[in-house]
């Protein structure tokens, strides 16, 4: 809840998320603060993988008790976070120095599969 700028946006973001579910009054998350990889190695897939190691950590079925991770994403690695279908928390932000940006763990189903992307992670 507190990454939310009112009761009013955590509304909007918990009548979107969830749709069918019971709604809370807030949710497990765990932020990343910083990822960073070296000049050398960046492109290489790195990054993702390092994500993706996360999500599975996380996820569903380690039974770490999370629904979302979030992030305040550098305007520069926007992109990157979005193509690991992170996505923003809202439009607040789209001019700032760094964007709130999440993943939803709902997502992945019980084998470690993202469910939106079929990605085996
Ligand atoms: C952001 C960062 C961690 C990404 O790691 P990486 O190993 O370079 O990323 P990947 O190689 O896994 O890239 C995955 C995809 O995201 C894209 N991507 C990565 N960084 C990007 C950027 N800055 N802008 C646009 N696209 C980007 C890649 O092109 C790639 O797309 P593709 O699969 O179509 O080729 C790395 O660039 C970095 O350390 N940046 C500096 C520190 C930083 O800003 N960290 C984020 C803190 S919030």
């Amino acid at each position: 809840m507190s990454d939310f700028s009112s009761n009013s946006e955590f509304n909007r973001f918990r009548k979107h998320r969830f749709v069918h579910e019971k709604r809370l009054r807030s949710y497990p998350a765990v932020k990343l603060c910083r990822l960073g990889v070296s000049n050398a190695l960046r492109g290489t897939g790195i990054g993702s993988i390092l994500l993706s190691f996360m999500i599975r950590l996380y996820s569903r079925s380690s039974r770490a008790g999370c629904r979302f991770i979030t992030v305040d994403a550098y305007q520069s690695a926007v992109p990157f976070y979005a193509k690991n279908d992170f996505l923003p928390l809202s439009n607040r932000d789209t001019s700032s120095y760094t964007r709130m940006m999440y993943f939803d763990l709902g997502t992945m189903a019980d084998d470690g599969e993202d469910a939106i992307t079929s990605r085996k992670i």
